[in-house]
């Protein structure tokens, strides 16, 4: 039998520079870019990456905040790449974090998106589903991000476009969209980026004390215990 043709089996420029730098994929020079435009990561930021396997972008973000900040990486598959001691793992669904592991290694200066659909050949279904994801990770964002953190995520073209740009316009001070080089010409994605989180915008976590233990304290105590 025929062998399919696959697009992508021969490495690009990208696939070779990623691999002889040490990165385990070429969406690497994505964030690269987003970084080099907006200034997104700063040495000792606390970094939350969501989507994060085969692990470029956490690597990349670990290198930039160095030692003494922090990255927490959350994806599906498990991420085998060796890692820097200042990076955590961890497996599992984003659109159903535990609020608990998140705010343990947060609160993060800046909360990062790659997550893709796994793409099933319907347009309308993979669009769909990005923007899931991409409410999703804005949702953790307003959350577990300091006022004034930074917000950079993944968006496969569609006409939810336009309500995901409205929704990081009115939570961050400033927002750009970008559509990285090393994007290739034939996929449809592209990154909102929110820049300086606004305290109004903030999303108050919800409380990880069972409930018992939380009636017993002051109405002061309540509120902050959530924070
Ligand atoms: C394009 S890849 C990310 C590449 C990564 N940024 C890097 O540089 O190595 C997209 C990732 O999104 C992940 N993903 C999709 N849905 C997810 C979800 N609900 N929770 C966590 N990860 C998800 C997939 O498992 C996949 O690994």
């Amino acid at each position: 039998m025929a062998k399919k043709h696959n697009r992508y089996s021969r490495p690009d420029a990208f696939t070779r520079d990623a691999k002889a730098s040490g990165y385990p994929a070429r969406s690497v020079h994505k964030l690269k870019e987003i970084d080099q435009r907006i200034r997104l990561l700063r040495k000792n930021d606390s970094v939350l990456d969501l989507g994060a396997a085969p692990g470029s972008w956490s690597i990349y973000a670990a290198q930039r905040v160095g030692p003494g900040g922090s990255v927490l990486a959350i994806d599906l598959s498990e991420i085998t790449a060796k890692t820097p001691a200042h990076m955590t793992v961890v497996q599992g669904d984003a659109l159903d974090l535990d609020s608990e592991t998140l705010q343990r290694h947060g609160p993060y200066n800046v909360v990062l998106s790659d997550m893709a659909p796994k793409t099933s050949g319907a347009k309308e279904l993979d669009q769909a589903r990005s923007f899931e994801l991409f409410t999703a990770a804005l949702q953790v964002a307003r959350t577990f991000g300091v006022a004034g953190s930074h917000f950079a995520a993944k968006l496969f073209m569609s006409e939810d476009f336009v309500h995901a740009r409205k929704a990081v316009q009115e939570a961050y001070t400033s927002c750009k969209v970008i559509r990285p080089k090393s994007v290739r010409q034939v996929s449809s994605e592209l990154f909102i980026v929110g820049v300086g989180l606004r305290e109004s915008a903030q999303i108050q976590a919800r409380p990880t004390r069972p409930e018992t233990e939380l009636r017993g304290s002051t109405p002061e105590e309540s509120e902050s215990s959530g924070n």
